[in-house]
């Protein structure tokens, strides 16, 4: 039976270790340790959930493996529980990636969240068939929440249900097949099917780019504020927060701040920091570490003022920067550095201010 995320007990998975959840996982948190030069698990500096993503190819990587046991509270599946991995072509759905995160963030004590049920990127064959087909579009798409919820129900410790509606310009929400077909209510309809599903399971509503863009934070707040006023069952919203290091000083804080204002609870969802999108014209990396330093301090101060009622928890987009999506879909000539751990597992400079930000 899943524990949900706000009433988490933080420590369960240090007493579960302690308990004996297996040798086999003992003596990986051990290696975890060596990699990383025996530091205290990051966890424990943080009063809130701390995640990360994870995908199934990472899996069989021992560091990783250990490290994720030793590091953090929660798994996001990086990708295998969107859209575009569960539902095939003639509209069946496939959960066995997810499934298998899940079952590694249980044998870990670790609590999970769900990302994404729909987003204006991914649709799918099945639903561009139904297009033209306005009820039995609906029928379908509230399938697709419900069952997937279900799927999860009891596993799945919150749900990112709508991701990135906004545009970056504030202006409107953005076009998809969603809104195509179900007008602006698409939003409002997820939220209900997916409560309708699972009751008890936290939903969230994530966005990116709030920190850069004022227009679009309003709109997004405005949104927020018309589903609440329509009764719409939302409990949390996520600020993705991927930046690049030369993100001026205080976005970060007054984007929490705002968020925090509508008295629901912040998650800092898919928190890196890019030198390399910061350093896109020199390439040189130099200018910009003190900046993701400051940006990395910022977050963590930001995060951990905030009223803990308010705190949903704080995760991180990959572990070591090697991991990171910025080096997979572009690594270029030069790699990326955007997250805590270097390539080797150990906690860079910037890591360990973060850690130290949190406390
Ligand atoms: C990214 C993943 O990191 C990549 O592995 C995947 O190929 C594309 O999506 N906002 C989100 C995340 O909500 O789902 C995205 O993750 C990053 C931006």
């Amino acid at each position: 039976m899943t524990t949900k995320p706000q009433d988490f007990p933080r420590r369960t998975a240090l007493a579960a270790l302690g308990a004996g959840m297996g040798a086999a996982l003992l003596s990986a948190c051990g290696r975890g340790e060596a990699a990383t030069g025996a530091i205290a698990p990051l966890k424990s500096h943080a009063p809130f959930p701390l995640g990360v993503c994870a995908m199934t190819a990472q899996m069989g990587d021992p560091q990783w493996a250990a490290m994720i046991a030793t590091h953090f509270d929660r798994l996001t599946p990086e990708w295998e529980m969107k859209m575009e991995y569960i539902l095939q072509p003639d509209g069946s759905l496939r959960f066995d990636a997810p499934d298998r995160i899940v079952q590694q963030a249980r044998n870990y004590g670790q609590s999970v969240l769900g990302h994404t049920l729909i987003w204006y990127a991914q649709d799918g064959d099945s639903f561009q068939r139904l297009k033209g087909n306005r009820p039995a579009f609906e029928t379908a798409y509230r399938a697709y929440i419900r069952d997937v919820m279900t799927h999860y129900k009891g596993h799945v410790d919150g749900w990112d249900v709508v991701n990135e509606p906004i545009l970056d310009d504030g202006s409107d929400l953005r076009d998809c097949l969603w809104r195509e077909v179900l007008g602006d209510a698409y939003i409002d309809i997820a939220y209900q099917a997916a409560h309708e599903a699972d009751p008890a399971c936290p939903l969230i509503l994530n966005d990116y780019n709030l920190e850069y863009y004022p227009a679009k934070r309003k709109r997004f707040l405005s949104l927020v504020e018309g589903m609440l006023t329509r009764g719409v069952p939302l409990h949390v919203l996520g600020t993705q927060t991927h930046i690049a290091a030369d993100l001026p000083r205080g976005a970060i804080r007054e984007t929490l701040r705002d968020l925090a204002a509508t008295g629901l609870k912040i998650h800092l969802s898919e928190l890196d920091i890019s030198l390399k999108e910061a350093a896109k014209n020199t390439l040189d990396f130099k200018d910009y570490r003190d900046a993701q330093r400051a940006l990395y301090e910022e977050a963590a101060e930001a995060y951990a003022a905030l009223p803990s009622a308010q705190q949903f928890g704080l995760t991180v987009w990959g572990l070591r920067d090697k991991d990171s999506w910025y080096n997979r879909k572009d690594r270029g000539l030069i790699a990326d550095e955007p997250l805590l751990f270097d390539d080797a597992g150990q906690l860079k400079p910037v890591g360990q201010a973060f850690v130290k930000a949190l406390g």
